[in-house]
């Protein structure tokens, strides 16, 4: 990360605009089951907004309705005042880039390979100038390149960039899906689990990442369980509780409200460091964080290719890692 400031900007500071992001009445049924009740979430141009909740809350499912994984039961999904298109693809094009709650990279290509596969969506050439390779393909590819450099610099991981992915230590691959999704050129973005099996330095790393894309003016939408990690980062959070958001609000409110403590924290969050044993941390991640493997399934896998655009089977096998 080499254009990260230390100095965090207040959460004051942040909010500079209107909404980017409105969910409305959102509501994921999957046959008896409703996943998602009825939840309306805003995110404001220029705001870090954490969602938060125990284990099966409903949280990667509200991701995947927002991102055209899943279209929701009822309710409407817009970016910058228009509905978004049902397809991640076009969520993607629109200006909405997300990763996974199992980091999902092609494993069998390079850094820069995965990064410029995120590209894709943000590039003109169609498949003849590819065939033809003439002057302005050429142009378009380098290009490319220099932009997925860019931002492989600004991620940390730009002399890494000839290593096939699958050789990169497993927080420096959580890195890379994030480098994956800015390579779409998102207004927002949305980080399901960013720290999720990362040691503590890495997490703290993390954090600055964030507030340093943040900083590139891009918006972000953040579901975590590292309790220190949400509230010094986020603006404002939403607590989902059974499909239902029980509460949203500021991190200092978030964490003294009696319900969140009842339903999730445990007991009030002090913001002592996780490594130090923090109990709410703890409780937290003792009853909840240990993911029990909630996404959709194998339907998944293939639907991440197609977000990627390209197939999986063209590009080599995907890598889901779960830990
Ligand atoms: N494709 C699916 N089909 C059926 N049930 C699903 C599907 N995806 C998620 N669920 C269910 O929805 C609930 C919420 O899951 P999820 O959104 O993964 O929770 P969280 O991310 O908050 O841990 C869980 O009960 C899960 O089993
Ligand atoms: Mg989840």
């Amino acid at each position: 990360m080499t254009t990260i400031t230390k100095e965090q900007p207040t959460p004051a500071q942040a909010p500079d605009g209107g909404p980017l992001l409105q969910a409305s009445g959102v509501i994921m049924r999957f046959g008896g089951l409703t996943a998602v009740r009825d939840v309306d979430l805003t995110v404001n141009s220029g705001e870090i907004v954490g969602l938060i909740g125990p284990n099966g809350a409903g949280k990667t499912t509200f991701f995947n309705c927002l991102t055209g994984l899943y279209v929701p039961t009822e309710g409407t999904v817009s970016y910058r005042g228009e509905i978004l298109p049902p397809k991640p693809h076009l969520v993607t094009q629109a200006g909405v880039a997300r990763t996974f709650q199992n980091i999902r990279l092609f494993s069998n290509m390079t850094v820069l390979e995965n990064v410029l596969v995120g590209r894709h969506t943000r590039t003109r050439e169609g498949l003849l100038s590819a065939l033809i390779r003439g002057p302005r393909y050429h142009k378009a590819e380098a290009r490319s390149r220099e932009r997925a450099m860019e931002i492989l610099e600004f991620i940390g991981l730009a002399d890494k960039a000839d290593h096939l992915s699958r050789n990169l230590p497993y927080g420096e691959q959580r890195k890379l899906e994030i480098a994956r999704a800015l390579a779409s050129e998102p207004g927002l973005l949305l980080l399901d689990e960013p720290t999720a099996g990362m040691n503590p330095q890495e997490t703290r790393a993390t954090e600055e990442l964030v507030f340093a894309i943040r900083d590139q003016g891009i918006a972000v939408l953040v579901i975590e369980h590292d309790m220190r990690f949400i509230f010094n980062l986020c603006d404002r959070v939403a607590v989902l509780v059974q499909g239902e958001k029980l509460v949203e609000g500021t991190s200092d409110i978030v964490q003294q409200d009696e319900r969140v403590i009842a339903a999730y924290l445990g007991e009030p969050f002090e913001g002592a460091p996780a490594d130090e044993g923090d109990a709410a941390v703890e409780q937290a991640e003792a009853g909840f964080g240990a993911e029990a493997e909630a996404e959709a399934g194998a339907g998944t896998r293939a639907e991440a290719g197609a977000d990627a655009g390209i197939a999986a089977d063209d590009a080599g096998e995907e890598q889901e890692n779960d830990r």
